[in-house]
This record gives C-alpha cells, sequence and structure tokens, in this order.
C-alpha cells in the first residue's frame, strides 16, 4: 500500500488550529475475571502435521508465525521465566495460558522449564487450538472454550467433505471477538489492563464497522485485501471466492527474519509502513537567531488499534529528527540512536510502561500495579508533538528530516538475551522532510 507524501507539509498558520483534537482517549478497562479453566489432556488434540498433508499452504502460513511458535520465542521465554523467579511461581500459569495454551490446559506447566510440555503443546495456537474453540466466554485472559475432537469449526457453511474430520459452521470465527480472548490480557488480581488490542479496535471506526482483525490480518498485504480467492484444502474440487491467509502477522521483523521466515518478515515490514502518516508543519521563514518549534503529526491510518498497541513495552517506536544547516552541519537532533543502539533521553517514544506498588518502573508484568506512562496514537486519529529548534545567526537554510522508526525488541530486551542490538533492524515507518528559509 502506498502512501501519499508528497503534500503532507502545511504551514505554521494552520497548525493551532489543528493542534488540541486527536486527543488520546484511554481505552476503557474490559472487566474480566478470569475464567473456569477447562482441563483437557494434550492427546485430545491433533497435531499440525496431520492438517499440513491437505491444507498445506495454510500450514506453511502459520508455521512462520508468532503462534506457531508462541511456546519457543526466546523473548517469552525468558520473561516467563524471569517473573515466575521474582514470584515465586505466582504468575506461572497466567503467563502461558495464552503462550502455551494446551500445556496450561493440560497442567504441563508449572514446571516452567517446560520439562513436562508434551509436543502437542509446543506447537504454541495451533490449528487445533483455535479450530476447535466453540466459544469465548469473556473479553481476554484466555476465555476461550474448547471442544476437542472430529469436528473442525470454521467460517465454511458449506464445506466439501473429508474422510479425516467433520466440518462445521463457526460465526465466532469470522467475528473479532474470536481473536479477543487472547489479544486482550488483563491483570488477573488487580485488574489492570496489561493490554487491550481488543477493546481499542471494538471501540474504534474499524469496530463499529465490523471491519475484523482477520479483513486485516487473514488477507494478502495490509489493509483490507478482498477477495483472495482459491482452494482451501489442496485438490479440492471447490474454487472459493475468497480463502483466509494464515500468516497472521504484525510487526515482529527481527524474529521473523531470525527464524528464517523472509516472506513474514516482509509482510510485517510492510505493515509497519502502512501503518502511520508524518506530516510536517513549519513556519515559512524565519529571521536570524530566532528559534521555532515545528510541528510534528503522526496520524495512524492503518492498524485498526492503537499505535503501538499489545506489550508495547518489549519493542521500540520512536521519532528520529534531524535540523542541518546549508553546509549539512547538524544543529538540533533528537531520537538519533547512540553508539550503543540507545534510544537518547528527550526523544519522543510511543509505548505504555508500567509502575508496581511503589511507583517504580517495572517490566515485571505481575508486579504491575498501574500505567505509569502511556503515549500512543489511537486508531484513525493523530497525535501532534512540537519540537524546539534553535535558531540560526545568519541567513540560509534549515533542513530537517523526520523519522518514525521501530524496532521488534528493545536494547534492555535483546541485551538479556545476550542479542547484539546491531542485528536488531530498524523499520522506518514513514520519513518526510522540510525546509525554513531565514533571511
Ligand atoms: C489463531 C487462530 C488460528 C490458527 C492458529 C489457525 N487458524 Fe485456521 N482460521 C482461523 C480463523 C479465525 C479463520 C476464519 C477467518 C474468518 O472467517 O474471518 C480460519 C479459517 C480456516 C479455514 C477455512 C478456509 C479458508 O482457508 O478460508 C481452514 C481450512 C483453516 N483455517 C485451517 C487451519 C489450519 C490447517 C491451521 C494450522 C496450519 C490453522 N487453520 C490455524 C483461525 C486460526
Ligand atoms: C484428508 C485431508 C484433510 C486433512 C488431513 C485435514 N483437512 Fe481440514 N478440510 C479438508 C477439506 C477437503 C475441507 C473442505 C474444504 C472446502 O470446503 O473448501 C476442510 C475444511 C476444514 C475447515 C473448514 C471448516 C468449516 O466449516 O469452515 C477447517 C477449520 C479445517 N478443515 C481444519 C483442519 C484441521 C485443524 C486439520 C488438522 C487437525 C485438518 N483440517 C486436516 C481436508 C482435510
Ligand atoms: C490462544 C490465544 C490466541 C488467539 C485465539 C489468537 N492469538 Fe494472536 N497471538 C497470541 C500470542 C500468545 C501471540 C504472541 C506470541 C509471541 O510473540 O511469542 C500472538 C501474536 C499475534 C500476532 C503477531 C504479533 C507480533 O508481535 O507481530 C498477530 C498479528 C496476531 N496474534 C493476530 C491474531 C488474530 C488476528 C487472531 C484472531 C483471528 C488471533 N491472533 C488469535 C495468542 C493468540
Ligand atoms: C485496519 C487493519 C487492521 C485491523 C482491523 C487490525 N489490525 Fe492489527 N495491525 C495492523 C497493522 C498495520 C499492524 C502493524 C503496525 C502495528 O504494530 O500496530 C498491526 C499490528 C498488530 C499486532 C502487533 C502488535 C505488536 O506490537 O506486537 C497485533 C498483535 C495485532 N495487530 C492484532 C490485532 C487484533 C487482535 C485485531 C482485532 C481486534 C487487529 N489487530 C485489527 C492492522 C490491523
Ligand atoms: C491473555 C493472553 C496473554 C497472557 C495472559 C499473557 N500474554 Fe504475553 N502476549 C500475548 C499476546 C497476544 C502477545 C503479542 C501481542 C502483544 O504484544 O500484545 C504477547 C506478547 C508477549 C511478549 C512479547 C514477545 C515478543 O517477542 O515481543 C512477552 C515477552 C510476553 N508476552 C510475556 C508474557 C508474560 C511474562 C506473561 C505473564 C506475566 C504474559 N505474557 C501473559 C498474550 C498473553
Amino acid at each position: 500500500m502506498k502512501k501519499a507524501t508528497g503534500v503532507s507539509i502545511f504551514l505554521l498558520g494552520s497548525l493551532f488550529l489543528l493542534s488540541g483534537c486527536g486527543r488520546v482517549q484511554e481505552p476503557e478497562a474490559v472487566k474480566t475475571s478470569s475464567p473456569p479453566k477447562q482441563e483437557i489432556a494434550s492427546n485430545q488434540f491433533e497435531s499440525a502435521h496431520t492438517c499440513q498433508y491437505c491444507h498445506q499452504k495454510i500450514y506453511q502460513q502459520w508455521r512462520g508465525t508468532a503462534h506457531a511458535s508462541s511456546s519457543t520465542n526466546p523473548v517469552f521465554l525468558a520473561e516467563m521465566r524471569r517473573t515466575s523467579e521474582e514470584t515465586g511461581g505466582a504468575s506461572d500459569e497466567f503467563c502461558v495460558s495464552c503462550h502455551i495454551p494446551v500445556g496450561w490446559l493440560a497442567a504441563e506447566i508449572p514446571p516452567v522449564d517446560g520439562s513436562r510440555l508434551s509436543d502437542m503443546a509446543k506447537q504454541g495456537v495451533s490449528c487445533d487450538l483455535c479450530h476447535t474453540t466453540t466459544a469465548v466466554t469473556g473479553k481476554g485472559n484466555a476465555a476461550f472454550q474448547l471442544t476437542p475432537g472430529r469436528t473442525k469449526f470454521g467460517p465454511l457453511a458449506d464445506p466439501l467433505q473429508t474422510p479425516l474430520h467433520e466440518s462445521a459452521f463457526s460465526e465466532l470465527h469470522t467475528q473479532a471477538d474470536f481473536c479477543s480472548s487472547c489479544h486482550q490480557i488483563i491483570h488477573p488480581q488487580n485488574g489492570l489492563v496489561l493490554a487491550s488490542t481488543f477493546s481499542e479496535w471494538q471501540q474504534s471506526s474499524y469496530g463499529s464497522r465490523r471491519i475484523s482483525c482477520q479483513d486485516c490480518h487473514m488477507t494478502p498485504g495490509p489493509g483490507v485485501n478482498k477477495p483472495n480467492p482459491g482452494v482451501t484444502a489442496t485438490g479440492a474440487p471447490k474454487v472459493r471466492e475468497h480463502t483466509w491467509r494464515h500468516d497472521m502477522v504484525g510487526n515482529n521483523v527481527f524474529a521473523m527474519r531470525r527464524a528464517g521466515f523472509s516472506a513474514h518478515a516482509a509482510r510485517a515490514e510492510e505493515n509497519l509502513q502502512a501503518a502511520a502518516v508524518l506530516f510536517l508543519g513549519l513556519p515559512a521563514q524565519l529571521s536570524p537567531y530566532q528559534p521555532t518549534k515545528i510541528n510534528i503529526r503522526i496520524r495512524n491510518d492503518g492498524a485498526g488499534h492503537y499505535l503501538p498497541t499489545g506489550l508495547s513495552l518489549f519493542k521500540d517506536m520512536w521519532l528520529e529528527v534531524v535540523c542541518t544547516n546549508q553546509s549539512g552541519q547538524v544543529i538540533h537532533s533528537s531520537g538519533v540512536l547512540t553508539e550503543t543502539g540507545a534510544i537518547p533521553d528527550g526523544a519522543v517514544v510511543f509505548g505504555t510502561s508500567f509502575a508496581d506498588a511503589s511507583g517504580e518502573e517495572t517490566d515485571n508484568l505481575w508486579e504491575a500495579v498501574k500505567v505509569l506512562r502511556e503515549h500512543r496514537i489511537p486508531p484513525q486519529q493523530y497525535l501532534d508533538e512540537f519540537v524546539e529548534i534553535p535558531g540560526l545567526p545568519l541567513p540560509g537554510t534549515l533542513n530537517i528530516r523526520v523519522r518514525l522508526l521501530h524496532r521488534s525488541i528493545s536494547l534492555q530486551r535483546a541485551a538479556q538475551l545476550g542479542i547484539s542490538i546491531d542485528e536488531v533492524p530498524v523499520v522506518v515507518m514513514d520519513e518526510i522532510s522540510g525546509q525554513i528559509t531565514v533571511r
């Protein structure tokens, strides 16, 4: 999806009119208590390897996703084990319920070292987990109810017969509510909303227009790209008007590239580039020594939820601003990564961070009791940032370049895992430049 950037510079006059709108609305907390847990042995589920014989394409798409690697993702495992140690195991069940759902239902965790996990549980958010879901009983916290067995539930009202399984139409699978069971994370003891992707979507115009998660995340390319005609099983005699892709990609370019799924990584990058548009508000002219404030507007055009969404504390999204004079000398900058790969103080950083009971910042989700800082862009809305720039002593030109950047692992997280931050790609979500004449 290409964005128009040519006409995005507007002048200072309109700037004051426009600032003030686009306030971030706090997403309303969705109250849930954790639903009663089912007890299901892992041998009640069928392996994705079985499905691949007939749903080969879907299998290949799923295999490269965060869903398929949710039980092995090193970032998750490190965080789960650290949290477990710091809380004496109190957080274990909570953390695994969405990431290793079969291991949770089958009581194969604890121990958190995963030594009792069956091969089935290691498949993470697998085909059979999703396609034996028959109800979602609350918003978030693994509120899925499963009916494992021969019947696979899905969006087809007229499925072809197959000897391997029965098929049944499920309206739930065609709705965002299906995804809500895991994409809404609420602290089970203090009710703090840790991630609210579903409620953000629900309260947006996508929610009111019923443009579902599936419409963007299960279609080819960012945005709603329908229809996607094809067959849903290898050699099936019926070509369907629309088939749903299973490379449900977000923005984790690093993880997908590292695991060797380059097509998934490319899609993650495309998603990021489709998510936001920058606009630059500059005065047409300045006098020597006159400082100014430039207006950077960031619009969330492509994400069906806040930008960033989810547990944004594990990733980085920030603005880089570089101002040079006519001879290329940098006279002001912010958000330019330091030599060690850190985002310098004073940069405009997006995301949500949490505080513990003593008010200190914490990245231990279990100890989080309140939001410490929140700076995010609601869907189809914008935020205005104002950056001060010193004056130029002599007539000339000020060149301004602004980039919105994203990194799919934060510096601390990478260090924790012994990953060199230089290996983590920085994706340019959008970029804009402009000039101010000084005379
Ligand atoms: C995270 C949950 C999830 C996982 C994992 C998942 N699916 Fe699906 N699948 C869905 C949803 C949701 C739909 C329907 C989307 C809609 O109608 O909006 C769907 C649709 C389908 C369909 C219907 C036909 C089509 O292609 O349009 C088939 C077949 C299917 N999935 C098979 C599989 C197989 C095989 C796997 C594993 C390789 C798998 N699914 C993994 C959620 C999932
Ligand atoms: C022997 C081949 C075969 C195997 C193996 C197989 N399927 Fe299917 N599946 C089919 C066919 C054929 C259809 C119907 C496709 C159509 O109607 O377009 C289908 C349809 C589906 C649907 C859609 C149901 C609906 O009503 O929406 C789902 C979901 C599904 N399969 C999941 C799975 C899962 C999960 C596995 C592995 C546990 C699996 N399938 C294994 C052949 C197979
Ligand atoms: C059973 C729980 C579960 C369900 C149901 C589920 N997800 Fe997920 N999803 C997860 C987990 C856990 C992760 C994170 C895995 C990780 O990063 O280690 C994830 C990751 C993702 C990501 C990738 C995020 C990134 O970092 O790039 C996307 C996109 C996504 N899910 C979309 C969906 C959509 C769309 C649906 C509904 C059709 C859905 N999910 C249903 C558990 C679930
Ligand atoms: C209008 C299209 C659209 C809709 C609707 C949409 N998304 Fe997204 N989503 C995106 C784009 C684009 C990105 C990449 C930019 C970003 O990280 O937000 C993304 C990113 C994500 C991520 C990765 C976030 C992270 O930082 O790990 C998850 C998870 C996700 N979406 C889940 C969902 C779920 C669940 C729904 C439904 C409740 C949904 N999305 C609805 C477009 C959409
Ligand atoms: C209600 C479901 C749910 C629960 C409970 C849950 N998570 Fe997650 N987690 C997700 C989903 C979905 C994602 C991916 C999208 C996002 O960031 O929200 C994720 C992402 C993550 C990531 C980022 C992975 C990456 O590669 O960037 C980490 C780390 C993580 N979770 C750790 C934990 C820990 C630790 C706990 C327990 C304290 C926990 N999660 C509890 C659903 C859950």
